[in-house]
């Protein structure tokens, strides 16, 4: 199976993305040809400072080699350093419905967030990740329940395309974690865990004294008991999931554990189990801090090896088109 992700150069890489995607792609790598490309020109439909951007987006290439992508097994590289992805994305522009774009959660959302900047990169950004993800004729794409919505969109932009330019392109499948596809808010768990609001957040590299303090301090229910119920205690069955995830033990089990405790010890022996768990991608996280040279390397070099696929695909995209080929 060819697969495809991404993730956008903002803000620090969070537990959500862990386990709503990364963790994912690494088990998926074993036994596929993946290719996960750092979005960074998804990342500027956003306010965003361009001073430190560069830097911004090689830490994100920092944080996925630490969190165990294999430059050896997968393609990891910028989006931008792949022309082909913004050319398509305008092909698509024009068998895309404007309808279509004008419903996306994610617009209306950030449009609301970013008052002052509604560009048209912003509403056309579900048309660039159908473009990341068609250009690779991928399979499965894997990611969080929040992009379930534009990947039905690059779907229906694939069908569409090859009902009127022919049999060209793969309608790819969408795969959610069957646990941690959306984890949520630390402060308020009726709310996704995002990047924007990093009270939020438990980033993949806080200080273990953070993480502490971040899980002890976590928004909890009324009541005393530790059982899963997301409507009466989204908390505490946010914290078990989270738990779960990390521990391998499943939520009946850790029920059965924390059976008479209260909040206070179950938090703790969670906090513990964070504090190991994201150990070793602090770790190589430090590792490979200042590497750059290292780092470049691996980013070129799957440049390269993504834009022999995606102009294979853009050969047949131009050809079905119509667009005149020069000898
Ligand atoms: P983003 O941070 O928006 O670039 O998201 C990168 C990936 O992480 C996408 O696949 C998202 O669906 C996933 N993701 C982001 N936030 C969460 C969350 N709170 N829970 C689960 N997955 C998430
Ligand atoms: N929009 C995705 C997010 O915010 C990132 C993304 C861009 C992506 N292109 C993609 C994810 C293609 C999967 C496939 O999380």
């Amino acid at each position: 199976m060819r697969i495809f992700s991404g993730i956008q150069p903002t803000g620090q890489l969070h537990i959500g993305n862990y386990l709503g995607a990364i963790k994912q792609w690494i088990k998926l790598q074993e036994t596929n040809e993946c290719i996960f490309s750092i979005v960074d020109l998804h990342a500027i439909t956003v306010p965003y400072n361009s001073k430190v951007f560069s830097e911004v987006v090689l830490s994100k290439a920092i944080e996925y080699l630490a969190c165990g992508l294999d430059p050896e097994k997968s393609i990891i590289f910028i989006q931008s350093q792949v022309k082909e992805h913004t050319e398509l994305a305008w092909l698509l522009n024009t068998v895309c419905p404007l309808g279509d774009l004008r419903r996306m959660t994610q617009f209306k959302d950030k449009s609301k967030k970013f008052k002052n900047n509604i560009n048209a990169g912003l509403f056309n950004y579900p048309v660039l990740m159908a473009a990341d993800i068609l250009i690779y004729q991928t399979d499965l794409v894997p990611v969080g329940k929040d992009q379930g919505q534009h990947v039905e969109l690059a779907r229906s932009v694939a069908k569409k395309f090859n009902k009127t330019f022919g049999n060209v392109l793969t309608v790819p499948k969408v795969v959610f974690p069957t646990m941690g596809a959306k984890i949520m808010s630390l402060e308020d768990p009726t709310k996704k865990m995002s990047k924007s609001t990093p009270a939020s957040c438990l980033f993949l590299i806080d200080e273990p004294k953070t993480i502490e303090k971040k899980i002890m301090r976590a928004t909890t229910d009324s009541g005393k008991k530790i059982v899963y119920d997301i409507k009466k205690k989204p908390g505490i069955s946010n914290l078990l999931t989270i738990y779960s995830l990390f521990s391998g033990h499943s939520i009946k089990e850790l029920e059965k554990e924390f059976k008479g405790k209260n909040y206070s010890e179950f938090k703790k022996s969670l906090a513990k189990t964070l504090i190991n768990g994201l150990e070793p991608i602090r770790r190589k996280t430090k590792e490979l801090t200042n590497r750059d040279v290292y780092i470049k390397e691996i980013l070129n070099k799957g440049a390269k090896r993504a834009q022999v696929l995606a102009s294979s695909t853009m050969e047949k995209v131009r050809g079905s088109m119509g667009l005149l080929k020069l000898d």
